[in-house]
């Protein structure tokens, strides 16, 4: 018989990871606050525990999912986590990730963080990964079954890991295609639909990825960890006075201005600081010394 594993928090992504668990022939255990939740996973053969206390005791390894940490100290209280390993794959700040590995062994358990990088409907297909950190036998000890849920992709035994990756995942993604909708916008203001910008955009997203003159994430990549950014072709300055025409060309569309002037600000902060010779990627040195 596969591993038992008890499954705390149905919302979409607890629910669809319990019925991921049963679809993989596991005996699964739930429990969430608002217990009706579980009725269509019971059809399916889980088994609703009544107390928390109860869901703990039915497997060793307990995988939660929740809006956010606080959910957890909710749900658990001072339950007797003696060994028990808790896979926490909620969303919460790197440092309130490292208190809960304290408090979990405070209660005689173990704390594995992990953050998940698919949406429900990609839970256990291929192209689904979850980062995880924390402690590297404890993971090894359940990478099968937690395998079921996507690609284990293992970071360290700092439990505040897995969070920092999927949040610096989660900016990337936000920002790309917040900044993605501020060009539809812009162009929308004279007409230009959304599909007609559409091959554009995506030429200059696929090149940054790719080798040749466009490819800036290699570069960049190259240029910080060297702590070298040569401006010669296209320095910073330039740059800077280009985004206040962002600026500019965001008023006179009447769309919302933040974001690029958040971007110029940023800009100008560099070059203030005496990058203005420099490349786009030294940027970063505003981003590590934010302004006061
Ligand atoms: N959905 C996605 O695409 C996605 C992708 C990656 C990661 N995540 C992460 O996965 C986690 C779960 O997301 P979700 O989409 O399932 O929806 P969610 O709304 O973030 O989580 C809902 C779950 O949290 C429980 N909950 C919230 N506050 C609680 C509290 N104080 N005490 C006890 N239980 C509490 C809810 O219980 P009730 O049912 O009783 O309200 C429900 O089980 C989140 O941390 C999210 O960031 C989600």
């Amino acid at each position: 018989m596969k591993s038992p594993v008890t499954v705390v928090g149905l919302g979409p992504m607890g629910a669809t990871m319990a019925k991921t668990f049963l679809d993989d022939g596991r005996p699964v255990t739930v429990w969430n606050r608002t217990a009706a939740k579980a009725a269509p996973l019971v059809r399916d053969g889980a088994t609703l525990a009544p107390t928390i206390a109860a869901a703990i005791a039915a497997s060793e390894l307990v995988v939660v999912s929740q809006t956010d940490y606080q959910a957890m100290y909710d749900s658990f209280g001072g339950a007797d986590l003696e060994g028990r390993v808790i896979v926490n794959l909620s969303s919460g700040s790197p440092d309130e990730l490292r208190r809960a590995g304290e408090w979990a062994s405070k209660h005689g358990g173990e704390l594995v963080t992990g953050g998940v990088m698919a949406p429900p409907p990609g839970i256990g297909q291929p192209g689904a990964y979850i980062f995880y950190s924390g402690p590297e036998a404890v993971i090894d000890r359940h990478r099968e079954v937690l395998g079921v849920l996507g690609d284990v992709t293992y970071l360290g035994a700092d439990l505040g890991l897995s969070m920092l990756y999927y949040q610096a995942e989660l900016y990337l993604f936000w920002s790309t295609l917040t900044a993605y909708m501020h060009a539809v916008a812009l162009l929308g203001s004279a007409g230009v639909s959304a599909q007609q910008f559409l091959p554009f955009a995506a030429t200059t997203l696929r090149e940054l990825t790719e080798d040749g003159p466009m490819g800036f994430l290699k570069q960049m990549a190259e240029e910080i960890d060297a702590d070298v950014y040569p401006g010669d072709d296209n320095n910073l300055r330039m740059q800077a006075v280009g985004a206040d025409h962002i600026v500019d060309a965001a008023r006179e569309a009447g769309i919302d201005t933040a974001g690029p002037l958040a971007l110029r600000d940023l800009f100008w902060r560099a070059v203030d600081a005496g990058h203005g010779a420099d490349g786009l990627a030294s940027v970063i040195k505003a981003i590590r010394a934010p302004a006061p």
